[in-house]
């Protein structure tokens, strides 16, 4: 049985959040994996681990640090997600998005989600980074969504609008910000399946026959709770490996956690620089 979150849970989790932090943060930024490090740019930090909010999952995964870090980046209020919770983990769809519905309720109104994930398209390298245009929720698609359930009209439209996902003047200002600092910033479909086993060479070319440029196991959930509720979102994947179509090389955890290193830099100037530009 899916394990619904209620709005009275919601709220009891903002109230432990807000009793612990003087911040008004009005962006969200979700870190994928290996991209953790970004969290110690946030100044005035302000830190509270999952394990202390009510009712959140709990990561359990190396590399996914779990705890909000709230304070400035560039001047701007920030809560950021160091660490996030994915739905291979056991956890429902409604449990692993709840962090996002906490951000919704302290008045987060942009969204900012980065994750790792494996280059699809053949002209993606490791340590590269795309700016995601559009994705594919496959999860969705099989009746794994997070707003499946009662709906929470306080929260949002019982069916909420998917034609933009992604917030057309954000991904300009990135696309500006990534050309100032030299960064190449591919584009593209960001696909999410629920992991945790890679995939084979078969699902592989399956995914690029549809349309998906970058494969990995999360955000999509989070961006469609943000967009129920009526958050802007900006996303990007950084690419950590390729992925292999052929079957002619074999993907680990640690390679994708090394893959991040090389783009949290990148990620990090183009995050400030739209910090700077919003
Ligand atoms: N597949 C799925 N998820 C991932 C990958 C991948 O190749 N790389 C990072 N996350």
């Amino acid at each position: 049985m899916e394990k619904i979150i209620t709005l009275t849970q919601i709220d009891e989790a903002v109230q432990v959040v807000r009793s612990r932090i003087t911040h008004t943060p009005h962006i969200g930024i979700i870190l994928g994996s290996g991209l953790n490090t970004l969290a110690d740019s946030v100044q005035d930090a302000e830190r509270i681990a999952y394990g202390e909010i009510p009712h959140f999952p709990v990561s359990t995964v190396v590399g996914h640090t779990g705890a909000f870090v709230i304070g400035n980046i560039e001047s701007q209020s920030v809560m950021m997600m160091q660490g996030r919770i994915h739905f291979y983990e056991g956890y429902s769809m409604a449990q692993i998005t709840l962090p996002v519905r906490v951000m919704q309720r302290m008045g987060v109104d942009t969204l900012i989600v980065s994750n790792a994930a494996g280059g699809i398209h053949p002209d993606f390298k490791p340590g590269d980074v795309m700016l995601i245009t559009d994705h594919i929720n496959l999860l969705g698609m099989t009746g794994s969504n997070p707003l499946m359930g009662q709906n929470l009209d306080e929260l949002g439209p019982r069916f909420p609008d998917m034609s933009q996902a992604y917030d057309r003047e954000l991904c300009d200002l990135a696309r500006r910000v990534a050309g100032q600092h030299g960064i190449h910033l591919h584009e593209g479909v960001y696909f999410c399946l629920s992991g945790p086993s890679f995939e084979t060479p078969a699902d592989l070319r399956f995914l690029r026959a549809i349309g998906a440029d970058a494969v990995g196991m999360s955000t999509v959930p989070e961006v469609i709770v943000a967009r129920h509720g009526g958050m802007r979102v900006l996303g990007f994947s950084g690419i950590s490996n390729k992925a292999s179509l052929d079957g002619s090389s074999v993907t680990t955890h640690e390679e994708v956690i090394e893959g991040s290193r090389i783009v949290t830099p990148k990620l990090e100037k183009i995050i400030r620089g739209v910090m700077r530009g919003l």
